[in-house]
């Protein structure tokens, strides 16, 4: 069979595959059929692959691309299949990164290759020299990015905000140079400029070089706890330059998932932020309000008498509600106490009390944190309720159970002047009565007192998660 034949079902293929991520990506909108919406977008690229591999069977490819094509597709297989079934919940947001930094490198190889296979110093148009060039440069910086974001939140960096002296003019003149570099190389395709090949290696290399320090230079001033938010840009980043791959190689299904990933992680980047209250560039430019290096208090629990309770005393304020509503939070998932909790749910629903679940949205460490874990441990989804949609319930709430969460109820967000300040919060402090299980005093990630703890209507649970809830559990069992 011919190229040319075959050609055209490839690319029907291709689009077939580019169709089932778009719909895949719409079933991710409902917890219910966001399983299946995986399972979809799996098919389209296994689809889209098989098609590739047929296209380059009828070229005729040599036995060493060959080779090098599935040693490749065994190692990364292997590596990708290992680590998304072992890693542990708590560490997905640096699995992703790192993920996020094999896409952007990706990307950028692909674009200095074409950028070589052209010739260098005008051999490619216009168009293709900016995508060209814009791949190396967006897929530079997430490989660089991503990877020290993934160092920070895995802890082998520290993550403190890293700023030294110089930083930021470092920054802007590595911008500059990989923003002249990408006008020279473009200009010496549009004829404007004569580059000599060597000269027009040299600038791509530096326009490399550039972006890899960008991108260390872009996030090492970012706080650890604000990393998931610049993970989510960074994905959007993969996504560009995947799309200026897609452009380059002339690839329906590599800019249609390419845009997909880069709108996407757009949409969620802005999400994250707006659920913080903060703005995309106040986090971008480092020197956070919340994060690791905010000590100030919120002047709440620390002025006010906080009031411990033992698990019967909880239990029998449980046992006898008629609306119970759960907040779960980042230490239900560090005791991974989700199925202790879906446990005591079912224990009260049994009693003919009516349970909830309310979810805030950046409740835990990365989106859908919570919906993720209560998913896990089969809490159904109907229970689960959007912050929007649950907050008129606390009014009529008898018992509010917080199970490992702090800022998303602390009702300093309401008052200026804290790091809190301004982020929308769940309304706990409205219910009838407020039991809160966690360790200690120990403050959340905004580093600030809650003042719900002092509400004269909270009583603390002073425990594990986990620990807590089973106590919970045998405790409303035994009335
Ligand atoms: P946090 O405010 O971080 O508080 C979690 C609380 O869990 C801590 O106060 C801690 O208190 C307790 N805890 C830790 N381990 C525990 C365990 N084993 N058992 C029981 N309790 C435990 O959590 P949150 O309310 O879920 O808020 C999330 C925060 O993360 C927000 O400030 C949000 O802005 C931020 N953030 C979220 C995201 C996303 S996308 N979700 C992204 C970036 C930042 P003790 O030490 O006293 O136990």
């Amino acid at each position: 069979m011919s190229y040319d034949n075959v050609y055209p079902f490839v690319y029907l293929a291709w689009l077939a595959g580019a169709a089932c991520f778009v719909l895949g990506l719409h079933y991710m909108n409902s917890p219910a059929t966001a399983r299946n919406g995986n399972r979809l977008s799996a098919a389209g690229m296994t689809l889209a692959v098989g098609a590739t591999a047929v296209l380059l069977l009828v070229q005729g490819i040599d036995g060493l691309a060959w080779a090098v094509i599935v040693i490749g597709f065994l190692i990364g297989g292997a590596a990708g299949l290992a680590t998304a079934r072992t890693v542990p919940m708590t560490a997905m947001p640096q699995l992703v990164s790192v993920f996020n930094a094999v896409g952007g490198g990706a990307a950028a190889l692909v674009a200095i290759d074409d950028f070589l296979a052209h010739g260098e110093g005008g051999g490619a148009s216009v168009s293709t020299t900016l995508f060209v060039v814009l791949g190396v440069v967006i897929g530079s910086v997430t490989f660089s990015g991503s990877l020290i974001a993934s160092g920070k939140l895995q802890g082998v960096i520290s993550g403190k905000p890293i700023i030294f002296p110089g930083s930021r003019i470092l920054t802007i003149v590595l911008g500059l140079v990989a923003l002249f570099g990408t006008f020279g190389l473009v200009f010496s395709a549009t004829g404007t400029v004569v580059l000599d090949p060597l000269v027009a290696d040299v600038v791509l290399l530096a326009i490399i070089g550039a972006a890899l320090v960008f991108g260390v230079t872009m996030v090492l001033p970012i706080g650890g706890a604000d990393m998931p938010v610049v993970i989510s840009l960074l994905n959007a980043f993969t996504g560009t330059a995947a799309a200026m791959a897609g452009f380059v190689l002339d690839n329906p299904v590599l800019i249609i998932s390419g845009a997909l990933v880069g709108a996407s992680g757009g949409i969620l980047t802005k999400l994250m932020a707006d659920a913080m209250n903060r703005s995309i560039m106040n986090i971008m430019v480092g020197g956070f309000g919340g994060g690791d290096h905010a000590t100030a208090a919120a002047g709440g629990a620390a002025a006010g008498t906080v009031r411990a309770i033992g698990a019967d005393d909880a239990a029998i304020q449980l046992a006898y509600a008629q609306l119970v509503i759960i907040v779960p939070g980042y230490g239900l998932a560090v005791a991974q106490a989700q199925h202790a909790c879906r446990e005591l749910g079912e224990l009260l629903e049994e009693r003919g009390v009516t349970v909830e679940y309310a979810i805030h949205p950046v409740a835990g460490r990365m989106p859908g944190h919570m919906n993720v874990l209560l998913a896990e441990a089969n809490v159904p989804y109907p229970m689960l309720k959007e912050m929007e949609e649950v907050n008129p319930d606390f009014d009529r709430a008898d018992v509010v159970l917080v199970v490992g969460a702090n800022d998303v109820t602390n009702p300093a967000a309401r008052r200026p002047g804290n790091p809190v300040s301004g982020m929308p919060i769940l309304d706990v402090d409205h219910a009838k009565s407020i039991i809160v299980i966690k360790r200690s005093m120990g403050r959340g990630y905004a580093g600030i007192d809650n003042e719900l703890y002092a509400n004269p209507k909270t009583g603390m649970l002073f425990a594990d998660a986990k620990d807590g809830l089973a106590q919970l559990t045998s405790a409303v069992k035994a009335l």
